[in-house]
């Protein structure tokens, strides 16, 4: 993939050098990636509590601070021109037993603001996230209603309105990108640490390192009763990351495919792809799972001129390949 940005091709006539934060995770380490083959000059800071050193490109500049840490250095060090923000912590369930560990999601985000107001760096593009719609349910566009139902999504839509103070206060241009369900390999053969959601438990499935995936709840009113959510490839997310640091849009936006599949379907899809039968068995209803979560993605077609390409088997293909060669 290859797109020269106006921000690349503007800024003092070289291409822009781009914080991305949380550069070693899964998201992060794919755009550092792209960002490169793009010819930006990339500078990663990631405190690795999940991110992995061997995932970031080497052609990077890498910090290994936490985002709560004294920053100056990195934008002394470095003339940066705009920031992806993908650093946080992000599991649901944890969020609510260690309140403590996920306002860092926040003060983080003051900190990198901070010094981007005293280096003077006026673009911010955030990681956000579906959980700040809440028990939202159905397709959803970026007017629906934000109640969010656990920290998590609180600390990702406390970070979205303090952007956009900053956005007002100092002129800093952002875009909040919601992400739903994202999957698939970015090419650097990705295997999640900490399977907490759907698809890379499938995965550990495949590969045995568990004996069987448990679908929570098989009696919602949706087509084959069990949820429906929408998956949308990293490829394709990252690519919307890049889009977004040359609109002149500041605002909130919504990354996902408009399409909805069910968990049975998903394992279904799995054992067809693969060549493989994915044992599972139905367990109870999880607290808090609404039965359809589907993005609308009008806005980000409109506003970033950007389409999903992948589909939700080219997404199990990709991620089976990388977690066959990683066990
Ligand atoms: N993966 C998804 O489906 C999904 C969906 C919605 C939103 N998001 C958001 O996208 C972003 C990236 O997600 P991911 O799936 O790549 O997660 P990830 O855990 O793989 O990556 C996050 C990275 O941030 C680092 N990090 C966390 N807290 C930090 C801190 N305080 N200081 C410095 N580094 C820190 C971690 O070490 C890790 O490398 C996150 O903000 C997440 O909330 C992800």
């Amino acid at each position: 993939m290859f797109l020269i940005t106006k921000l690349g091709v503007l800024i003092r006539g070289k291409m822009a050098t781009i914080l991305v934060t949380g550069g070693a995770g899964f998201i992060g380490s794919v755009a550092v990636k792209t960002l490169l083959s793009n010819g930006y000059s990339v500078v990663v800071v990631d405190n690795l509590s999940k991110g992995k050193k061997d995932l970031v490109d080497s052609k990077a500049k890498f910090y290994e601070l936490d985002l709560v840490d004294d920053l100056s250095k990195v934008f002394e060090e470095n003339k940066i021109d705009a920031v992806i923000h993908f650093a946080a912590y992000k599991a649901v369930e944890e969020s609510m037993e260690n309140a403590v560990k996920y306002s860092s999601n926040i003060t983080g985000t003051i900190n990198l603001l901070n010094r981007m107001v005293e280096h003077n760096v006026k673009k911010i593009i955030f990681s956000s996230s579906a959980a700040v719609y809440g028990e939202e349910k159905g397709v959803i566009s970026e007017d629906n209603e934000t109640n969010p139902c656990n920290y998590y999504g609180f600390t990702k839509l406390e970070c979205e309105k303090i952007i956009e103070w900053y956005g007002k206060v100092y002129g800093i241009g952002y875009v909040s990108l919601r992400y739903f369900n994202v999957a698939g390999d970015g090419g650097l053969k990705y295997m999640d640490p900490d399977a907490k959601n759907i698809f890379p438990i499938i995965m550990e499935v495949l590969v045995g390192k568990r004996e069987k995936v448990v679908v929570f709840g098989n009696d919602y009113d949706t087509r084959d009763g069990t949820c429906i959510r929408d998956y949308i490839d990293v490829t394709d997310l990252v690519k919307a990351h890049i889009l977004a640091l040359d609109v002149d849009y500041n605002g909130v936006i919504n990354l996902g495919t408009s399409k909805g599949v069910s968990v049975k379907e998903l394992v279904d899809w799995t054992s067809e792809v693969i060549g493989k039968q994915v044992p599972f068995e139905y367990g109870d209803r999880r607290a808090g799972d609404p039965p359809t979560l589907i993005a609308s993605n009008e806005k980000a077609l409109k506003v970033l001129n950007w389409k999903p390409e992948r589909s939700v088997k080219d997404m199990i293909k990709s991620t089976y390949d990388a977690y066959k060669q990683r066990v």
